[in-house]
């Protein structure tokens, strides 16, 4: 009883306004709440949303400029937003206890006035967006229950503009596109299914390696539709999905993926892949060349580690006019050569039991957002040291990092290029990646990025010093 493929238009975040700007900042307000929105046909299903929409608004920005963000919470649970890839000092970064408590005074769900800096009601985050062009999300990052908050629809995109990006041939406007992929189960009326443990946190044992669900959704819409000229196209591709990866491919030739940026900005210069592997939290932005197909031609974008399974597809409507151009030389960007003597540091991403938790562990330990794992000094490189057992998606706040080698190579994947700030670690893989914090001093987590993983204490906490 799932709906047919490709008969929901490709919704389009609205872009967030700002209540106000002076020489400053801009100031906005965000109100999270529930809200009953028709995601299949015919059905109606209750999401928690910023401003009530799944996706949240899209913040548009400029590099440098200041976004000052009124989060107002409207649900009946505590909320924690973190901006994603942000460099953001650390009491706006979302530290999981910083709870904002229900603005109705409901007892805010699971969770008590706890050991952080909790504000009633709402609370201002402050982002000084002092970052090269990227595009960044926001989502819910609320200690033990940031997967069920996101899956019900706390996420949305922040993109960062800049001059150097502006001045390039790069096809803009309608020509630019986000694809936020997220998967997500549906009862039979419409309600989304989340396999929670009934008390507490966590999730149902069959779903320890994370929430994988039967239904696509791309900016909200399932397995929609978009009709295209036949022309260049920027999308800007986010995985949303608690814990599935996708390998994303076109269905017909001759359309690939020229990779123009990744999770912290552009490339140097661009690269050319068959198909994309993208893990949770990471992004890849693209240009798509449709100018070979015919008007009424339709490519659909496949998801090759899942049977070639829909996720959506392009619809070529017409022949038009197309003065866009990838520049092989992007951005002056320059890959960091490995300092000699760096410090090092290792983080072993492991299932594993500690004390009484039953879960995900970082070098042993359970998340306790009283120890702080690391006390890292500001602006000196560090080599850090990424062991997996199972697939992790590995991100660190605060700092985007450069992917030194992986599985002792030095030769890395196609998809490791530039600066990220999540890296997809294969089964059993050794990565290690150079990173270097600068400006804010206080305390940042590096945690898996599968959101499961994450609730099941796959976190740790580190201060910047
Ligand atoms: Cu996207 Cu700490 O998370
Ligand atoms: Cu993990």
């Amino acid at each position: 009883k799932l709906p047919a493929p490709f008969q929901a238009e490709l919704p389009i975040p609205p872009t967030k306004k700002p209540l106000r700007s002076d020489a400053k900042a801009d100031y906005y307000q965000v109100v999270q709440r529930k809200a009953s929105i028709e995601i299949l046909p015919g059905l109606k299903t209750e999401i928690m949303g910023y401003d009530g929409l799944l996706p949240g608004p899209t913040f548009d920005v400029r590099s440098g400029r200041t976004t000052i963000i009124e989060q107002v919470n409207q649900l009946d649970v505590a909320t924690v937003v973190h901006l994603h890839g942000g460099h953001t000092p650390a009491p706006s970064d979302g530290w999981p206890l910083d709870l904002i408590m229900p603005e109705n005074g409901g007892h805010g769900g699971h969770h008590m006035m706890g050991d952080g800096d909790t504000t009633m009601g709402k609370r201002t985050y402050t982002y000084p967006n002092t970052q090269r062009a990227a595009t960044l999300w926001y989502h819910d990052h609320t200690m033990d229950y940031t997967a069920p908050q996101v899956y019900r629809g706390l996420f949305g995109l922040h993109i960062i503009r800049d001059d150097e990006e502006d001045n390039l041939p790069l096809p803009k406007g309608d020509r630019e596109i986000p694809l936020v992929i997220a998967d997500r189960a549906f009862d039979a009326d419409g309600s989304l299914l989340y396999p929670a443990l009934p008390t507490g946190p966590g999730v149902e044992p069959k779903y320890m390696e994370g929430v994988i669900a039967d239904v696509t959704l791309v900016n909200g819409a399932p397995w929609p539709v978009h009709e295209v000229d036949a022309v260049r196209y920027r999308l800007r591709i986010l995985n949303a999905s608690n814990a599935r990866r996708y390998e994303l491919a076109f269905d017909r030739p001759p359309a690939t993926f020229v990779q123009i940026g990744s999770d912290g900005g552009l490339l140097d210069k661009p690269i050319d892949h068959a198909s994309l592997v993208i893990a949770p939290a990471e992004r890849f932005d693209v240009i798509v060349d449709f100018t070979q197909y015919q008007p009424g031609d339709e490519v659909t974008l496949i998801n090759k580690l899942d049977g070639n399974a829909n996720v959506m597809r392009f619809r070529i409507a017409r022949k038009a006019v197309d003065d866009t151009r990838i520049p092989d030389k992007l951005s002056s960007y320059a890959v960091t050569p490995r300092p000699s003597g760096a410090v090092r540091r290792e983080w072993r991403f492991r299932r594993g039991n500690a004390g009484d938790h039953r879960g995900w562990t970082i070098n042993g330990k359970a998340f306790d957002p009283k120890v702080m794992q690391a006390q890292v000094p500001l602006d000196q490189y560090e080599i850090w040291t990424f062991v997996t057992d199972v697939h992790h998606p590995v991100h660190v706040h605060l700092a985007p990092f450069q992917v030194l080698s992986r599985g002792g190579s030095s030769k890395l994947s196609a998809y490791d290029h530039g600066w990220k700030d999540t890296v997809d670690i294969r089964p059993a893989e050794v990565v290690e990646v150079l990173v270097r914090f600068s400006a804010h001093k206080g305390k940042y987590l590096i945690h898996c990025h599968n959101l499961e993983h994450e609730d099941m204490a796959m976190m740790a906490g580190f201060e910047t010093v």
